[in-house]
């Protein structure tokens, strides 16, 4: 777990608009924390005021390079050194096709963006086979699954929600005797966490599954 960085760092915040749930702190940093000092590049949709960018350069440190994407032109003044923001929707296949162009190795992407359900599972689709094989993949204000604006509803067909737990079967996909496929995101995933409003997918290469007994009988 980390050092409390970023909690501290959000309550004394004075420099840009920075909007945030108190609770992800803690999981940013079991998640976040083994990219410190590393030089990670990191995708986060939804730059909103500025401030998290810059938070998430504080926190990554030098070498960082920290991406955001927004549909609001205004959020190019958020730019800064090691901080460089791409306009358009986070659906739009040619945005995401510019930002790996540039950044063909993006270890983290953090989807904050509009929280529509439609948008939540495109930008998966177009994003995370193309994150770093080791890389972490996290969407954050999952309760617009539960809600009706965001076309979200308890079980209903096409909310986020209900694609993740379709991921929870194709992670275990080789135990399905067949049923299920072995997809790229089986091969790929090491596993999901569901926490209160937010999912983390940690990629990692599935290895050959083995089940050896090791005390001679
Ligand atoms: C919740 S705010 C982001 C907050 C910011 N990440 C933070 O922690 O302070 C959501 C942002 O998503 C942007 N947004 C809305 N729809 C979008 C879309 N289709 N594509 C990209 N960004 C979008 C909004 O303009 C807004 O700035």
């Amino acid at each position: 777990m980390g050092d409390g960085f970023l909690h501290k760092y959000f309550l004394n915040n004075a420099h840009k608009r920075l909007h945030k749930w108190v609770h992800y702190f803690d999981i940013y940093e079991r998640h976040l924390e083994r990219f410190r000092g590393k030089s990670p590049v990191m995708v986060e949709i939804g730059v909103f005021g500025g401030g998290s960018l810059a938070m998430w350069k504080e926190y990554f440190g030098p070498g960082s390079k920290i991406i955001g994407v927004d549909i609001n032109p205004k959020c190019k003044a958020h730019e800064g050194d090691g901080i460089e923001v791409f306009i358009g929707s986070q659906d739009d296949p040619a945005i995401i096709e510019n930002i790996f162009s540039k950044y063909p190795n993006v270890d983290i992407v953090l989807d904050d963006g509009s929280h529509m359900m439609n948008h939540m599972i495109s930008t998966f689709e177009l994003m995370y086979d193309r994150v770093d094989e080791n890389g972490v993949y996290l969407v954050e204000d999952t309760h617009t699954c539960y809600w009706d604006d965001y076309d979200g509803g308890l079980g209903r067909e096409g909310s986020f929600m209900e694609f993740v737990k379709t991921k929870l079967d194709e992670i275990n996909a080789v135990h399905t005797e067949g049923a299920l496929p072995v997809s790229d995101f089986t091969r790929s995933t090491d596993c999901i966490a569901c926490y209160d409003s937010i999912v983390v997918f940690e990629r990692k290469k599935q290895g050959r599954r083995q089940a050896p007994v090791t005390r001679p009988m």
